[in-house]
Formats: C-alpha cells, structure tokens, sequence
C-alpha cells in the first residue's frame, strides 16, 4: 500500500491471496515473535471466523479481509476496548474515503443504511493476567455485488449503497491511519475517555429504546451510549442505569 501513513501500524504488512483466517494467521504470526502493528491481509479466507463461532464469508476479490497484531501494555480487561477503537475507526474511513455515513452498531459492527457491512472479531492470548498480544479482525464488505438468501435483509456493500466500486487499499490505508491515532488517544488516558465523543456522534440509535437480549432475562431500555469502559449504559424501565458488557449479549434495536 502506497499511501500508508502510519508510524508503526501496518508497517509489517504481511499479504497473502488466500489464508484459512486473516486472525489465525496473526495469531500465529505472534506466536512467531512478530512485532506490535503487524497487519495480515488476504483476498480470500477459507474458514473466516465470525462471533459465537459462526463462519464469515470473504469472496475473492470483493472485501476487505484484515487482522491487527498488537502487543499491548495494558491488562486482559482492557482487551476488548480495542473492538471500540476499530469500529470508530472503520466508520471515519468509510465516511472519509466513500462519503457515505457510516455508524456504529455496539460492539462490533459498523452499518450503512442499517444493514452491517464490517464485523469486527478481537482475539487475545493472556497469561496470569498478561496480555502476549491482541488480534482485531476486520472484515468489511466494500465491492461485493450480492449476498446468499439468508444474509442479504442484514448486510450490504460500500458498492450496494453507493453504485461505485472503491480501491480497498485505500481503505485500509484509512483505516489504519485512524486506528493507529484513536489507539494513541486510548493510550493516553487507558481508557475510551477521549473518542466517548466522537464515538456517540456514530453510534446508531443512541437515545433510543432497544432490547438487551442477555443469557440471564431478556429486558428492553433506553440506550444512552458507552462509558469509558466500552460498556453500553441502559436505561431500564424501572429508572435504574445498567451496565452492558460486550460479548454476554446482543442487542437488537440499536
Ligand atoms: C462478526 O461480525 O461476526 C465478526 C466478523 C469478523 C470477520 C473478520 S474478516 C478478517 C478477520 N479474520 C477472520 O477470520 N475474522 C475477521
């Protein structure tokens, strides 16, 4: 990638044509020694990974299939912030390099015209409380034409939107830039303290009723946006204020 301007991200770019996973494959690059910001990118990934263990489909040449190594100097608790960071920043490089307006679905999804066209998946290995490394995945759907029967009500393209097909390495190139600059914001207060604004500018919804689908009862509220703990705030009916962690729930609605 040409314009690239980072310090340190995706300075290591690794490319291959076709991986298993863009995340397996960085996981396996840190347990290689690769350094902090190395990025793996591929055209196509025979078993892409998706949340809660389902697949996520790359077809050859169409989306962006990408993973970030980091090696972070912050606990295992923090780790999940970083699926912040990237959402916010997938959705300004989409704004930036499309015009189309990008928002932000808690936790890990960015939206066009309500429909998903980014999943975000972070994987870390942690011992004793030790962070080795983090891997965020990437996946956004930037030229794909269609979509099967069962996805295509839920997800859509940047091409879909817009009519216009966009060079992906100039997205990635966005997006790195902007991760790499949110990351240092992160860094500096440890928290999501300083992006809290331009987070809830993107998130979809906020202020509005959504249904909280937890393992433990399922309740509807209203969404007021995250802390600086990337932990979404509801309203329940009753007036009390709850804390939503990533990864126990889904939230439909928002
Ligand atoms: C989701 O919305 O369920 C998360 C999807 C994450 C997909 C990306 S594509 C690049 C990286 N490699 C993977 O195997 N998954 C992530």
């Amino acid at each position: 990638i040409s314009r690239l301007n980072t310090r340190w991200l995706g300075q290591n770019l690794l490319y291959q044509d076709e991986v298993d996973s863009t995340n397996t494959w960085a996981k396996r690059a840190g347990e290689d020694g690769a350094p902090s910001g190395t990025v793996t990118v591929a055209d196509v990934q025979t078993k892409g990974k998706g949340r809660r263990g389902k697949s996520w489909v790359t077809p050859r040449g169409t989306t962006i299939a990408m993973s970030l190594l980091i090696r972070p100097e912050f606990g295992p608790e923090q780790a999940s912030m970083l699926t912040i960071v990237a959402g916010l920043s997938v959705a300004q490089a989409i704004a930036v390099e499309t015009g189309l307006e990008a928002q932000i679905k808690w936790p890990n999804d960015v939206v066009v015209a309500g429909k998903k066209v980014c999943g975000i998946l972070t994987e870390m290995s942690a011992q004793m409380g030790y962070i080795e490394y983090v891997v965020t995945g990437i996946g956004i759907n930037v030229n794909t034409k269609e979509f099967s029967e069962e996805i295509k009500d839920v997800a859509t393209s940047l091409f879909l939107e817009s009519g216009r097909m966009y060079s992906r390495a100039a997205l990635i190139a966005g997006v790195l830039e902007r991760f790499e600059e949110n990351y240092g914001r992160f860094l500096e207060s440890g928290d999501l303290k300083l992006l809290l604004e331009d987070y809830q500018k993107l998130l979809i919804n906020c202020k509005k009723e959504i249904k909280v689908l937890d393992p433990k009862g399922h309740y509807s509220g209203i969404s007021h946006g995250i802390n600086e703990k990337g932990e979404l705030l509801v309203e329940r009916t009753d007036g009390t204020m709850t804390r939503v962690f990533a990864g126990e729930v889904s939230v439909r609605g928002l």
